[in-house]
């Protein structure tokens, strides 16, 4: 239903026995718009005074009980009525009233729930206050209710968490009273109510119960582990100190000073930059031109090349619920991909996911070949094969004799062309790229690379493929790295250039944990081992212009072996087969005896300069990816980086900082930067086009 066809959202419908429902309708997850909560203050102003009602059922129409407040109104000036008013009234009626919980109770949802008297649940359902994850904290009541409900430590450990509680564990710890198991939620929670009347026993709203016992030590141990993960963020801490609140100040008191940092939170840069989060992965889901498009059905995968990323891709479409067929083209090679698959769920097993029986049955689910003539019912056939033209042009030519003609063949190639793989085909329409990142089964990134003659049917269903795996999954053009590894590729250069002009590589580390990283740059290239991109370099440098810059120094420690973790020492030393990065005196020096073989005086780079170039280097690299049209929007870049390379979600993405800092102070640092480094490096016309026309780049189109 249209959302115009709900002048009031909300209205009170009697019942026998006394009992009212009052029924919100508002799709598509029933969100506390301000027309929501003035319904619904005017619903318990009705309950209040109308005799001939007893008690009352909240309860919602769709596909979900309230989903929390309108995520479109914060940041805004709030409206009256404030939603901790609104739930004031729930908390303060007279008549006893119960949530009926389906779908997702989230945030200000979760929040009404606690208003009222008592919350029960159809089994499906989940409950969790997010709005950690927004930028901000529970604004009304959350904070204060909840450690009320379960004591402290959980609900920190649900607030600062994010996760959305089941029913089983909900019920156990208080979160609800009672499951309805029957098929009727709201005939469920009506009897539920009749039974309260039953007791005798008025009911205790939240706000007037003592905050429940919680375990001192571990509860701050818990607050350290959440300080120490949520580094740079915020609002964890934030709600961290709200929770303490509600042990040291009154119900009132503690009221007044959530509502006080959730205002402060909410028009902070990083809301901003998580509110843009939260849209972004929804916005890239829809993509122009493929709205009206169906997309065929995928039922039967196969994977071919069972490696490390072929085995990870296996498994997420195994855990998604396709049927798996994998590939190797030798037995010895198929053992070993048997392995690798085994590995991910015995895996799975030793952290506490899985059982044995459950480990065993997912192993079990998947098909082992070495014949591709075993492929001819496959829906879709991903390659995770060698990373070289003539291997995958001979695989695909191979394949397209087997295969059905409206089998999608994908290939997880980073860097090589898919037009010209697709060009030894029949049918190239068939051929798109699916660019997983590893491990394939856990990382949230997926590239889906529409080639030139990709049809469009097969791009949806690309789509359609990396909803249902979970991904976050971003349309991307073809060209060297796609979006993702060409801007990091474009970084790593940079990180290049400082070290030669100066910094020391621990430095430029601190200055990109600073910023946000999990982890420094550096450090992760040890840990991914130097070689891979070793290979990448040579490729590289024979197409490069004869006056770009090249730093030779990753090479000269590939030469001596220097080749990461693996091997002891990289850009660190690591010793006794420890992990821990030590600084390298031995790198130090080569370092140094490059910035002298090739003249270049040594100057200091602060952090602060670091991340300002790091930043200005992706914003720029991401204006000529949309330039060439790419990525289809600034906003699928940011998906990218977020989801892919670790860059601080509450920074929103490069594109995003951009208008936040400013265009004309990025095409400052950019100027400075082309004027240092030359060939490669020149200002992208996306950004001067941006700033004469008075735009933000955020409003960039790519049919411009
Ligand atoms: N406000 C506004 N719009 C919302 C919304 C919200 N709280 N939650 C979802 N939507 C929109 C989405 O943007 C999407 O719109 P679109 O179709 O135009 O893209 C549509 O509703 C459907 O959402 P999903 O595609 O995400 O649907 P799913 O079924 O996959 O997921 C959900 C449903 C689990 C409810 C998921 O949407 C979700 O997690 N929503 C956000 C929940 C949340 O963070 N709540 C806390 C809000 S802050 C708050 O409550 C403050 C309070 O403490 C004062």
């Amino acid at each position: 239903m249209d959302q115009h066809n709900h002048p009031n959202p909300v209205s009170v419908i009697k019942a026998e026995n006394g009992i009212a429902v009052i029924q919100i309708d508002n799709p598509p997850v029933n969100a506390l718009s301000h027309a929501v909560r003035l319904g619904l203050k005017q619903a318990i102003e009705q309950v209040e005074v109308d005799e001939s009602i007893k008690g009352a059922v909240l309860h919602c129409l769709g596909r979900t009980f309230i989903a929390g407040a309108d995520i479109k109104e914060l940041g805004k000036p709030p409206k009256q009525p404030y939603l901790p008013d609104v739930i004031a009234y729930l908390d303060a009626c007279s008549k006893p009233l119960v949530s009926a919980l389906h779908g997702t109770a989230l945030g200000g949802g979760f929040e009404v729930a606690m208003g009222c008297h008592y919350r029960v649940a159809l089994p499906q359902a989940r409950v969790g206050l997010p709005e950690v994850k927004l930028g901000i904290i529970p604004g009304a009541g959350g904070t204060q209710r909840l450690p009320r409900l379960i004591g402290q430590e959980k609900a920190a450990d649900i607030i600062t968490s994010c996760r959305q509680v089941k029913m089983t564990e909900a019920l156990e710890i208080g979160l609800i009273d009672a499951l309805i198991d029957e098929n009727d939620l709201l005939e469920g929670a009506k009897s539920f109510l009749i039974k309260q009347f039953g007791t005798g026993e008025a009911p205790v709203s939240i706000s007037k119960r003592p905050i429940m016992e919680t375990n001192e030590e571990s509860y701050a141990s818990l607050k350290a582990k959440v300080t120490k993960r949520t580094r740079g963020q915020i609002s964890p801490i934030k709600a961290l100190e709200s929770i303490d609140n509600a042990a040291t100040l009154s119900f009132e008191e503690g009221m007044a000073a959530e509502r006080a940092i959730f205002l402060e939170l909410a028009s902070s840069d990083q809301a901003a930059a998580l509110r843009h989060a939260f849209f972004g992965e929804r916005t890239i889901a829809k993509v122009p031109g493929l709205e009206n498009i169906d997309p065929r059905s995928v039922t039967d995968v196969a994977v071919i090349g069972a490696g490390n990323m072929g085995s990870g891709i296996a498994a997420a479409f195994a855990d998604a619920g396709y049927s798996v067929t994998v590939v190797e083209m030798s037995e010895a090679g198929l053992e070993q991909g048997k392995g690798r698959v085994a590995g991910i769920y015995q895996g799975g097993v030793k952290r506490g996911k899985l059982t044995q029986e459950q480990a065993e049955r997912k192993i079990a689910s998947f098909s082992f070949t070495t014949q591709l003539a075993d492929l001819s019912r496959s829906d879709l056939v991903i390659e995770a094969v060698f990373e070289d033209m003539q291997v995958k042009k001979d695989l695909f030519t191979n394949l397209q004799s087997v295969v059905g003609p409206d089998c999608i063949l994908a290939t997880n190639t980073s860097y090589l062309d898919i037009n010209e793989i697709a060009s030894v085909l029949e049918k190239p329409e068939n051929v798109v790229g699916l660019h997983f990142f590893s491990p394939a089964n856990i990382m949230k990134l997926l590239e889906i690379v529409d080639a030139e003659k990709t049809a469009p049917e097969v791009l949806a269903t690309a789509l359609a493929v990396g909803k249902k795996l979970r991904k976050i999954a971003v349309i991307a053009g073809v060209c060297d790295g796609f979006i993702g590894n060409r801007i990091w590729a474009r970084n790593r250069q940079l990180l290049e250039f400082f070290l030669e002009d100066g910094a020391e590589v621990e430095d430029i580390d601190k200055a990109m944990l600073e910023f946000g990283f999990p982890m420094g740059p550096y450090s992760v290239f040890d840990l991914s081992g130097l070689d891979i991109a070793w290979a990448q370099r040579k490729r590289k440098k024979t197409s490069m212009k004869p006056a770009e810059r090249y730093v030779e120094i990753p090479d000269l420690l590939c030469e001596q072996g220097r080749l990461g973790i693996k091997a002891g020492k990289g850009w660190y030393d690591y010793e006794d087969g420890s992990r821990k990065p030590q600084p390298s005196s031995e790198v130090a020096k080569l370092v140094a005896s490059e910035r002298v073989r090739k003249g270049i005086s040594q100057r200091k780079l602060s952090s602060e300069e670091i991340q300002k170039r790091v930043l200005a280097g992706m914003i720029n690299e991401g204006c000529k990816i949309l330039q060439e049209k790419i990525a289809l929007r600034p906003v699928d870049i940011d998906m990218v980086l977020l989801n892919g390379y670790g860059y601080p979600v509450w920074r929103g993405g490069p594109m995003f900082a951009a208008d936040q800092l400013g265009l004309a102070d990025i095409v400052r640092t950019l100027k400075e930067m082309e004027a240092e480094y030359g060939e490669g490096w020149e200002v992208s016309p996306v950004l001067a086009a941006c700033i004469e026309r008075g735009m933000k780049l955020a409003e960039w189109q790519c049919t411009e």
